[in-house]
């Protein structure tokens, strides 16, 4: 088989990073500049500066990819580029970068969703997965169930009704005095507590199984913290985290699980920021292990942000025949499965 070569790009939210990507599994190099320290000052990320940064450093990255993957344009198949969802103006940047070389290389141009990205990181990590499986998507902005029919093919079974599982861990990180980005923190600090410590809620709906809430549990937390603040009551950080975190990942597993016993299918993926976090991870492996699911998640640094991952979505899209032109644009709620 001939050597596809894709370089993708991403500058969705705080990250400007692009990489190339060899038939879709081999990553030749993955370049990641991290705005999140001069966020951090802000508590979160400012849509505005991030904007600004991606400018500043994009053609430094994509120079940076094809140099470590030993490759100039004229190696390259295909760009991919992230077009949506994410905050408009960050997204801009990585479009206008990706049609600029687009026109004036003749290289093809291929538009990827950020999830469909994250899904696809899988595919990088194990180079056996195949579909179909069922993928929790969990990240600071979306919290999905989505059945893999096929490459490219996505049924979502469940969303999140209000919170996103990584805005809930980067608001209660806020709430207990941890800061910004709140995940890892909460994931380290959970370690020294105990996850029984506080029964926080875990919301289910009647009309749809996989739907996810956590802005119910948001609130128990605050109103916790509140109360025992009122009462004089010591706060542990690390039960309060632990405990929170518990609820969180009770609610990821026990839907997770219950779509694949449901689908008749037997392969259970992980995507997005939280999928790195350790609880999930390890509840998520022990609950396969139980039920005789194959399980299977990206390494941390494909789990964030990255542009490895919409390389190889922009693969199997490539492969199949999907060419974006020069009107691509930036769409902000672009829907998972539309174009
Ligand atoms: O996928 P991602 O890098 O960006 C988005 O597309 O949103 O996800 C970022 C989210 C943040 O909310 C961050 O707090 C969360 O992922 N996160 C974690 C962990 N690492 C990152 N949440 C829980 N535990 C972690 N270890
Ligand atoms: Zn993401």
């Amino acid at each position: 088989m001939s050597e596809i070569n894709i370089l993708g790009i991403e500058t969705s939210c705080d990250e400007t990073a692009a990489a190339v990507v060899v038939n879709g599994r081999e990553v030749r190099s993955n370049i990641i500049s991290s705005q999140i320290a001069l966020h951090t000052l802000y508590g979160g990320v400012v849509p505005e500066i991030a904007s600004r940064k991606h400018v500043e450093k994009i053609n430094q990255v994509i120079s940076a990819a094809l140099s470590e993957a030993s490759m100039t344009f004229d190696d390259i198949d295909a760009i991919a580029v992230t077009y949506g969802p994410g905050l408009v103006g960050a997204l801009l940047v990585g479009v206008s970068a990706a049609k600029a070389i687009s026109f004036a290389r003749g290289i093809d141009l291929v538009g990827v969703h950020h999830i469909e990205g994250h899904i696809s990181a899988n595919y990088i990590e194990d180079k056996e997965l195949e579909p179909p499986f069922i993928c929790l998507v969990a990240s600071g902005g979306h919290s999905h169930l989505v059945k893999v029919a096929d490459y490219g093919v996505y049924e979502i079974l469940g969303r999140t009704r209000d919170d996103a599982a990584g805005e809930a861990f980067d608001k209660v990180a806020r709430a207990i005095g941890l800061g910004y980005p709140g995940g890892p923190k909460i994931d380290a600090v959970a370690k020294e507590g105990n996850p029984e410590a506080i029964p926080f809620p875990r919301a289910s709906f009647k009309d749809n199984d996989y739907d996810f809430s956590f802005s119910g549990l948001k609130s128990a937390v605050l109103n916790y913290l509140n109360q025992c603040e009122m009462k004089g009551e010591e706060i542990v950080r690390a039960d309060v985290a632990a405990s929170f975190q518990a609820a969180v990942v009770d609610v990821l597993v026990g839907h997770t699980i219950h779509a694949v016993k449901e689908s008749g299918l037997n392969k259970v993926a992980l995507a997005g920021g939280v999928a790195s976090n350790s609880c999930l991870r390890e509840t998520m492996k022990n609950a396969c292990e139980e039920n005789g699911f194959s399980f299977y998640r990206p390494s941390p640094i494909l789990c964030t942000d990255n542009a490895a991952m919409i390389a190889a979505a922009g693969y199997y899209e490539y492969m199949k025949g999907v060419r974006s032109d020069l009107t691509l644009n930036a769409i902000p709620n672009l829907k998972l499965g539309e174009r």
